[in-house]
Formats: C-alpha cells, structure tokens, sequence
C-alpha cells in the first residue's frame, strides 16, 4: 500500500528525528485489533497501544460510528457558557467508575491539557479558601507531566526539559523512587517507602503551609515504568493531609484499566484530590483529556464567586468537542459491556511472566512492572539511549511496534490481547534483542 503523498518534508514532526525518518519513514497506513500495517504492507504486532491510548484494540467501528453519527448531528458546539448534551453524559459516565467523591470533570484536548488545567485548579481552590500563599509545586525526579510549560515545569526528565531554560519557578522535586536492589522487581517493590519522607524535607525546608500541591505519576510511565514502592502513595498521602497539600495522579497512562480496576488509585487504595486523564479515555481514537476533582474542590472553587459569575477562568475552544465526546462515550461503553478491566487484571499475570522470560537475555538491565504495564531496560552500549532508538526502529521492521524512552521499552498491550498476542509480542522483542548480540 504504497503511501500517496508528494513530500514528507513539511510535517515537522513531534518527539521525532525528522531527517532521519524522512529519510526512510515507518508510515503505518491501517490499523485494526492488535496490528498495524506499513506502506509496505508489512503486519506489525501493536506492543505498546499505540502510545497506551488504545486498550480496546484498534478500529473499532462501535467509535467510529458514534463519531459519524455525532459529527452528522452536531459538529461542533462551543462549550463557553453553551453546551451540548454529550459532555454532561460522558462526564457522568467517568464519574461512575472514578473514586469516591469524585463527581465533576473538567474536560481538555490532551494529558498535557489536563497537566496545565489541574496546576490551575489547584491555583484556583488555594485563592477561593485565602491559601493564596501556597505557590509551591512538588513533582519527582524523572516525572513526566507533558509537554506544556506548567507540565515541563514539573517534569524530571531532563531531556524533555534541557532545551527549554524557563520554566516556572517555585517548584521543588522529591527523588524518584528506583533504587538498584529493586532490580527485576515484578509488582510493587518491597524497598523504597522511606522516598516518601523527602516530602517532610520539602516542607520543613520550605514551610508546608507554601506547598500548594504534589503531582505524581502513580506509575511514572514514559519514563519506563517505575512502580511504587508498597506504602509509598500511602506515605505521600498522610504528609499532605498533614500539611493540607493537595495531591494530584496523573494518571494520563494509568486511568481506564491499565492497572487492572479503572483508576491506580483504586488500585493502590489511595485516594488523591485531583486526577488527570487522557489517552485510553477515547481510546485513542479523537484527542481528549479530563481532569477530575473531589467534590469539595469543585465546590469551593464554584462558591467563592458571585451568583452568576464565570467561576474558573479556564477552558479551551475546543474542551468536550462533540467528537471527542461520542468517541469517549463510545469508548466507555466499550470498556463496561467487555468488562476490559477485569480483563486487564486477568491478563496481568500472564503478560509479567512473558516479559520476565526475557530476564537472562544479555542485553536486559531491568525489568519492572504492574498490570499491563511493563518496563524493559536494556543496557546502553556506551551511548545512553543510542542503541533503544535503533532497537525501537528495527522492531518496527521485525513486525513490532514498542514505545521506547531511551533506553527503557515501555509495553503496554491492549486489554483485547489473547495469550497468543502477548507471546507475539515477547518473542519478537527477543528475536530483535538477539539481532544486537
Ligand atoms: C503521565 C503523563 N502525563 C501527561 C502526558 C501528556 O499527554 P499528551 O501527550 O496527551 O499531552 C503523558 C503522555 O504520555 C503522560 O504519560
């Protein structure tokens, strides 16, 4: 199927090396169930969801109907003092399956969106009870909150923010929570809850009566999967309670199943404040984000103005666009009728245990994982993150497509994923692996 269009050279493209690519590009040009299919016509084993958008497999016509049947409707409605029926609906539907109390969602384009929207709902609760004085964010070493000023402001990956000087200012970082004896841990790791006392430290430091909120990955995804140590979000949570901090999941990566129930915090049994979202909520198929508060945030936002007054000065032109809502609906529906997240629990043991065959292969540092979620590293070959980038495209070309970070491969397969699929997926990781011996 060859590809029909006359230059590659004006797409600038994201998180790319774009003369390289244009010089020999991995076009994909159809996507259904658990593959992909190149310009080639070469069939590739989806190990990654995507980038974790698309738990329920590609192509599925329950969405893309919904879509068409919305955008014949109703293409386009702002959502500024007007609304559409969509919104309300979709938004009750993730209430239902979100924590307890919460019951309001704000909706966004994007998990950077949703990273930004949360800084200022924090921003925006603190101002309504006079905490003005908490200007303070806490974020981790090797975070990754987007790409947006106020989530690369958060971030801890270096590469992801080298490049750009000025970010916030006010934001102070707690150590990641991987150590070496952790090595090959799969499941929570049993070391490491003590990490949770930089936050005392940050607050002794700093006062915690300035700290306006703490954002934490429950698993810090892009970064290649670092679970948290047992107890650890328990930890963080007592210190914010102690300290009235917020706390907020990014849970971009995590929400809806990867963990095995909808949200990490149900899985963890740890309750945030704030929850930020994207990615598996349209299942990849239409660009949307939400960030969900407990009840009393959106109360006390909401209250402290005037009857009639525009409470949060905050949205964008294209929050809860009619597609993106009938795709999430769409989507939910997906998830509760096929019961995907149990089934994503179900999966879990038997996808950890194929990717821990690959313990011994020479080249694997690490492996690490929770859920459907599984990070493997490999041993960089003197230059950190050289030999990922090549291993990344020569499994495109063996039939496989793996989200890289670096080194670190990120797996990540849709909950529709038979046995078969995952074995597919293992057994080609390892034939490329071997290929670099
Ligand atoms: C935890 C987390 N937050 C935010 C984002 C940013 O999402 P997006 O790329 O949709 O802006 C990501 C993306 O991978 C993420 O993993």
């Amino acid at each position: 199927m060859p590809f029909d269009v006359n230059s590659l050279e004006n797409h600038w493209m994201p998180f790319s090396a774009n003369r390289e690519f244009k010089a020999n590009p991995r076009l994909v040009v159809k996507s259904e169930g658990m593959y992909c299919w190149d310009y080639k016509g070469g069939k590739l084993i989806d190990g990654s969801s995507g980038l974790f958008c698309c738990p329920a497999g590609h192509g599925r016509t329950e969405i893309a109907e919904a879509v068409y049947k919305q955008m014949l409707e109703n293409d386009y409605t702002p959502h500024f003092q007007l609304g559409h029926p969509g919104s309300f609906e979709l938004a009750e539907r993730i209430s239902r399956i979100l924590p307890d109390p919460f019951n309001h969602v704000f909706f966004v384009n994007s998990g950077s969106e949703s990273v930004e929207t949360a800084m200022k709902i924090v921003m925006a609760y603190h101002r309504a009870r006079g905490q003005s004085q908490r200007l303070r964010f806490v974020s981790r070493e090797r975070a990754y909150h987007g790409v947006n000023m106020g989530g690369v402001s958060l971030a801890g990956m270096v590469k992801n923010r080298e490049s750009f000087p000025v970010t916030l200012p006010n934001i102070v970082t707690m150590r990641h929570t991987m150590t070496p004896e952790q090595a090959f841990t799969k499941g929570q790791p049993l070391t490491g809850v003590e990490m949770a006392d930089d936050l005392t430290r940050i607050c002794e430091t700093y006062g915690g009566s300035t700290i306006a909120a703490v954002f934490i990955e429950p698993i810090a995804g892009s970064t290649g999967t670092i679970v948290p140590p047992i107890g650890y979000l328990e930890r963080v949570r007592e210190i914010c309670d102690e300290h009235d901090i917020l706390l907020v999941f990014d849970e971009v990566i995590t929400g809806f199943g990867r963990t095995g129930q909808a949200f990490a915090s149900q899985t963890y049994g740890v309750t945030p404040d704030i929850i930020t979202m994207a990615k598996a909520l349209t299942n990849g198929a239409i660009p949307m984000g939400a960030v969900a508060v407990r009840d009393e945030i959106y109360e006390t936002v909401t209250n402290a103005s005037p009857d009639n007054a525009i409470e949060f000065f905050h949205g964008y032109t294209y929050s809860a666009h009619p597609a993106a809502c009938a795709a999430g609906i769409a989507t939910q529906k997906i998830y509760e009728e096929d019961g995907l997240f149990q089934r994503a629990h179900d999966m879990s043991d038997y996808f950890l245990d194929a990717v821990w065959s690959l313990k011994d292969h020479p080249l694997v540092a690490d492996l690490r994982g929770f859920g459907m979620m599984a990070g493997i590293e490999i041993n960089h070959d003197g230059v950190g993150g050289r030999r990922g980038t090549q291993l990344q495209k020569d499994m495109f070309w063996n039939g496989l497509h793996v989200k890289f970070t670096g080194d670190n491969a990120i797996l990540a397969p849709a909950f529709v994923a038979e046995r078969s699929h995952i074995d597919e997926i293992v057994d080609k990781f390892r034939k490329t692996l071997d290929q670099h011996l």
